[in-house]
């Protein structure tokens, strides 16, 4: 309680701080340049391939509500100096995520945490490194208010702002039948174009529908006939011998099946992560969300803080780095603690944790040189160039 009392106070100083010393920029004018836009909108309610699962969840996107997120999302009006926009952080380049530890907001003043990747948002249920929202609508509209990515803190003050813009009302009269501007229909028209962002066509989505059965997670347990030897040996490390699908799992290869985890990262957390206690009482420390593998080549660096810069530094921290911290998840200690067997033949769940006290034994995966560079040849098969270039998707101020 007391925490949570002098957070937010610390949150409403920064933002009269914030306020305060964005007085002066407030008077930036809007760029000049317009959105450049097709005569007939883009598709973006049709997935650009056949898919093993269902790409929007239970959203059906609209073509002109999209596209007016297009151009909010890429819009740098909607901060308050009129230089960050969510492309800003989110790059379609860079499978819509960046390439910083931390990312620049406003003022130059930095994230707390890596920036995520957001293709396939429709189909997870939680969102952030923390977990602290579970639907999209509602969440687009944080960054906009968080004061070091776009600032814009008072919901009226960026209604007015958008409002302004002589090319937003033909959008908003498209997307919604009528002029007027409410932040409830920004954040539907942002997290309609958010959720049309959709990955499916990488080498490991063309494998998988090549099986009987796509649908089934026991497809990834057979070799896919698109893969190279290095990439088939890769997916069966990942999905059997060191089991990392235990934690990235579903159809993003990520966390949305699960609760969030603590891997060792560090003994002592300088981000303490998700709030609250874990399944013994004890107050967390360290639990993140699993991120969607998607795209994870283009992502780097790695994890909640960047800490790692390529795919072979993650790797060798499964390999040989993980910390022995008491909240350590049980996937990820040896099998005494209910981890993997020593031999790595497959998960053993053993939910009998053995007491907290009596310390924490990581895993030690003994991978050879050739294992490391499988798992990261089968990472790659992740990415999506589709999406990485497809005009529907960019930004149409350039
Ligand atoms: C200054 C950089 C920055 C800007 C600008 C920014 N984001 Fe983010 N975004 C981040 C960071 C950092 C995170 C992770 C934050 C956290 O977990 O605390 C994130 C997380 C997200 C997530 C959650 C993804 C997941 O898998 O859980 C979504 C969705 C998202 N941002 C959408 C947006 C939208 C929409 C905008 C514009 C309205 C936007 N972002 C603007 C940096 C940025
Ligand atoms: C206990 C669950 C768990 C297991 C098992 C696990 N991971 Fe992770 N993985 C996570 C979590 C949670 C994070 C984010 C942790 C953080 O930022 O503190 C993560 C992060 C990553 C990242 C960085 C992604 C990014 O965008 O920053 C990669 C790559 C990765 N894991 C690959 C693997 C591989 C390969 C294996 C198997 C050798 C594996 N993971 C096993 C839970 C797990």
């Amino acid at each position: 309680m007391v925490n949570r009392w002098s957070l937010a106070t610390v949150v409403i100083l920064l933002g009269v701080i914030s306020f305060n010393s964005c007085k002066k920029t407030d008077d930036i004018q809007p760029r000049k340049r317009l959105p450049v836009l097709p005569d007939e909108p883009y598709d973006y309610a049709t997935p650009p391939n056949e898919t093993f699962f269902v790409p929007f969840g239970d959203s059906v996107i609209d073509n002109d509500v999209a596209t007016l997120g297009r151009v909010l999302f890429y819009d740098v009006s909607l901060s308050r100096n009129n230089r960050v926009s969510c492309g800003t952080c989110h790059r379609q380049i860079n499978g819509f995520a960046d390439n910083r530890a931390f990312s620049n907001g406003l003022l130059d003043s930095l994230t707390g945490r890596n920036t995520q990747t957001i293709v396939n948002t429709g189909t997870q249920v939680g969102f952030f490194w923390d977990l602290r929202e579970s639907t999209l609508d509602h969440m687009v509209l944080q960054p906009i208010a968080n004061h070091i990515e776009m600032g814009i803190a008072d919901t009226l003050y960026m209604e007015d702002k958008v409002r302004k813009i002589d090319y937003y009302p033909p959008l908003f009269v498209k997307a919604f039948g009528s002029e007027e501007v409410t932040s409830k229909k920004i954040g539907r028209a942002i997290a309609q174009f958010v959720k049309s962002i959709v990955s499916v066509s990488t080498k490991y989505d063309e494998g998988r529908m090549m099986q009987v059965n796509p649908v089934s997670n026991q497809s990834n347990l057979v070799d896919f006939a698109n893969y190279n030897e290095m990439e088939n040996l890769g997916k069966h490390l990942f999905f059997r011998k060191f089991a990392c699908s235990q934690c990235h799992g579903g159809v993003n290869l990520d966390g949305s099946l699960s609760a969030p985890k603590n891997i060792g990262l560090e003994v002592d957390y300088v981000d303490n992560g998700m709030p609250g206690v874990d399944e013994f009482g004890v107050k967390r420390d360290g639990f993140f969300k699993t991120p969607s593998l998607r795209n994870v080549a283009l992502t780097a660096p790695y994890m909640h803080n960047g800490v790692f810069n390529t795919l072979e530094e993650v790797i060798e921290f499964y390999n040989s780095g993980i910390q022995p911290h008491p909240q350590l998840s049980q996937e990820l200690r040896v099998r005494e603690q209910g981890g993997l067997t020593p031999e790595h033949l497959g998960p053993v769940i053993d939910f009998n944790l053995v007491p907290l006290n009596q310390g924490t034994l990581p895993q030690k995966m003994f991978m050879t040189a050739q294992e490391k560079a499988a798992l990261v040849a089968f990472l790659k098969t992740l990415t999506d160039y589709e999406v990485l270039t497809d005009p529907k998707f960019s930004d149409p101020f350039k």
